[in-house]
């Protein structure tokens, strides 16, 4: 990896707001091609990619990412999903008993998808475009799948909205390295460790913001009780379950 590689990896920033400007197609395509040059499972690609250029698709998309501006903003927004129909299909015209369907291969499939998700944002940010991963894509899957007629065997794992940049915000924090980087073993962390390796994110005047906003007593509170509330959890681990079977995976 270059040096330039990794100072424009280390100025990654999400943008959530874009000019007019359009994306090329021959732009577009050539950022898809880098995307789908990522490593994946077996190269049996089990993902498919969902470009949505028009208003009209992206206004339909847009109650099931929770209406966040970015979708209808965006001049391309990006659903990438795991997909075994394509290699399914093909075993049966080719006599082969595929068995791509299970838990196992859901993961390899989230696990492709995702690395093409993300060659896809480094690629885009080396052009300087802006984008956006969509969590709410995996929280309201059933809608998305409604409005991008996503066939059984092919669920929507994560999404992009992708522009050129009306924004610039400051790098958001990160935990110490040796917070997720360990070396030969695990090495677990004692409670005075964990509050060493927050400190400086639970320190920031951002973190201080949302804590008295939202009237708690810290910021781990704050991820709790109002960012991903165990009832909603719940809930939505359940519709996608439920979504995911109806797709035909066999969980
Ligand atoms: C899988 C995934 C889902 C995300 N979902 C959302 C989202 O729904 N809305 C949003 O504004 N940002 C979303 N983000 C962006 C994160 O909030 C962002 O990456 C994180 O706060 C770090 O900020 P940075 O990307 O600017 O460094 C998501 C990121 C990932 C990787």
């Amino acid at each position: 990896m270059s040096v330039n590689m990794i100072h424009q990896l280390n100025q990654h920033k999400s943008i959530r707001k874009y000019t007019d400007q359009p994306i090329d197609r021959e732009l577009l395509t050539s950022i898809l091609e880098a995307g789908v040059r990522a490593s994946n499972t077996g190269n049996m690609q089990m993902y498919s990619v969902i470009v949505t250029e028009d208003a009209k698709q992206k206004e339909a998309l847009s109650p099931a990412h929770f209406n966040q501006p970015m979708v209808k903003n965006a001049p391309v927004v990006l659903t990438f999903c795991a997909d075994f129909r394509r290699v399914h299909q093909w075993c049966k015209i080719n006599d082969a008993d595929a068995s791509f369907d299970d838990l196992l291969w859901l993961m390899n499939a989230t696990i492709d998808s995702m690395l093409v998700a993300q060659n896809v944002s480094v690629a885009a940010e080396s052009e300087g475009l802006g984008l956006c991963y969509l969590g709410t894509t995996l929280y309201n899957a059933p809608q998305i799948i409604d409005t991008l007629e996503l066939p059984k065997g092919v669920i929507p794992i994560t999404t992009i909205t992708l522009g050129w940049p009306d924004a610039n915000p400051p790098l958001t924090d990160r935990l110490p390295m040796n917070a997720v980087v360990h070396f030969e073993k695990y090495e677990d962390n004692s409670d005075e460790d964990i509050r060493h390796l927050y400190f400086e994110k639970e320190a920031r005047e951002d973190s201080n913001k949302f804590i008295t906003e939202n009237h708690k007593e810290n910021l781990a509170q704050v991820y709790t009780d109002i960012r991903y509330k165990r009832a909603d959890n719940a809930h939505f681990t359940k519709v996608l379950k439920e979504t995911l079977i109806a797709q035909g995976f066999k969980l």
